[in-house]
C-alpha cells in the first residue's frame, strides 16, 4: 500500500516534469520561454532566427540562446 502510493507520486512527478520541459526558459537575457517561441513560429510562420528575434526578443542580447532557437525552428519547420 505504502509503496504503490509512492510509485503513483513518482509517476505523477515524472509526468508533470515532462510537461514542464516544453515550458523552459530559452533566452535567459530576455526571459523568453520555449512556449512563447514555439507559438510565435507557428502563428507567424517564422522561418529565420532574425524573425524569431523580432517577434519575441529572444536572442537579441548575448546571442547564447541562438543555437536553441535554431533547433526549435528546425524542429517545427521540418
Ligand atoms: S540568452 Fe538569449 S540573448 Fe542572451
Amino acid at each position: 500500500m505504502f509503496y504503490s502510493g509512492l510509485i503513483k507520486v513518482y509517476c505523477r512527478d515524472i509526468t508533470i516534469n515532462r510537461f514542464k520541459m516544453d515550458d523552459i526558459e530559452i533566452c535567459h537575457c530576455n526571459e523568453v520561454m520555449k512556449n512563447e517561441i514555439v507559438k510565435a513560429i507557428r502563428e507567424k510562420h517564422l522561418k529565420t532566427v532574425e524573425e524569431v528575434q523580432e517577434a519575441t526578443q529572444a536572442g537579441t542580447v548575448c546571442g547564447g540562446c541562438i543555437p536553441d532557437i535554431e533547433e526549435i525552428l528546425s524542429e517545427i519547420n521540418k
